[in-house]
């Protein structure tokens, strides 16, 4: 699908990974719908590209179909969908202070898996009831796993579990969807430059870089978003996750 002049939806584009494809798509002539709890700073980037910021808190089933009727209004339905919102901290399942409490797992899950099902769900009964384009699609999604998903290190338990979730959903989510000519995709990022690892130490942050087998270094954004484009355009990608992660297989620790 070229994104030229669709609506495009992004969450957890304030920051990151979703910030740099809210840039992408608009580079691309898409209209783009920024959704984060952030408002202010997806406000700052939405103003930057010519896009709109909502903000929005995907756990809410409320705010999510708030948010995305909002969108709606302003640019039409949306053929194209990137969600990134998510969460990561760690935490071991039994730590000092004895057994993780169950809410610091539930949390995890709650923005990372629930959160990005919540979103689906709502573009994607917008999406059906589109015309289908040239090629037969009505849209594209794409949900942010992790290799995490696979490779999840210790203190990672919540956050492997959320994105195996995602990972795992991504092929009956297509196979449902297929008759509508909706495409739905999973990015597994490997380590990439944003701010959920610049809360890293710089020395912890080049120890990652290095572990990568090649490139060497922390994945740009701009990466992942060109990956994101790239799915969107090739209408023979769907039901897959794809990992981004210059070879890195994680470590238990
Ligand atoms: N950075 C990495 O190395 C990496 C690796 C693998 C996967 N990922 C995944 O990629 C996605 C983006 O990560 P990032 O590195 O850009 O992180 P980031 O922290 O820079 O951005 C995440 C954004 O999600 C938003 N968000 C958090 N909770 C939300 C909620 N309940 N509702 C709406 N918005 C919410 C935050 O406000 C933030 O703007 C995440 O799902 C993350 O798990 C990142």
């Amino acid at each position: 699908m070229d994104v030229k002049g669709h609506a495009a939806i992004v969450t957890g584009a304030a920051s990151g990974l979703g910030a740099a494809t809210a840039r992408a798509l608009a580079e691309k002539g898409a209209k783009v719908a920024l959704l984060d709890l952030n408002a202010e700073d997806a406000g700052k980037i939405a103003d930057e590209i010519g896009g709109i910021a909502i903000g929005c808190d995907v756990t809410s089933a409320e705010s999510a179909e708030e948010a995305v009727q909002a969108a709606h209004e302003k640019h039409g339905p949306a053929r194209i969908l990137v969600s990134c919102a998510g969460i990561a901290p760690p935490k071991r399942i039994v730590g000092r202070d004895g057994a993780q409490p169950l809410e610091a797992f539930a949390a995890i899950i709650n923005v990372n898996l629930i959160g990005t099902f919540n979103v689906m769900r709502l573009v994607a009964a917008d999406m059906t009831a589109l015309d289908p384009l040239e090629t037969g699609e009505r849209g594209v999604i794409i949900n942010t796993a992790s290799i995490a998903a696979m490779d999840g290190q210790i203190g990672q338990a919540a956050y492997a579990a959320s994105k195996g979730g995602i990972a795992s959903m991504t092929l009956p989510a297509a196979r449902e969807l297929a008759r509508s000519g909706v495409r739905v995709l999973a990015i597994a990022p490997g380590i990439f430059g944003t701010p959920m690892l610049f809360g890293l130490s710089e020395e912890v942050q080049k120890a990652l870089g290095e572990s990568v087998p090649f490139p060497s270094r922390l994945g740009d954004p701009a990466e992942y978003a060109a990956l994101a484009l790239h799915m969107i355009d090739n209408v023979m990608l769907n039901g897959e996750v794809v990992r981004l992660d210059g070879a890195l297989r994680m470590a238990p620790q």
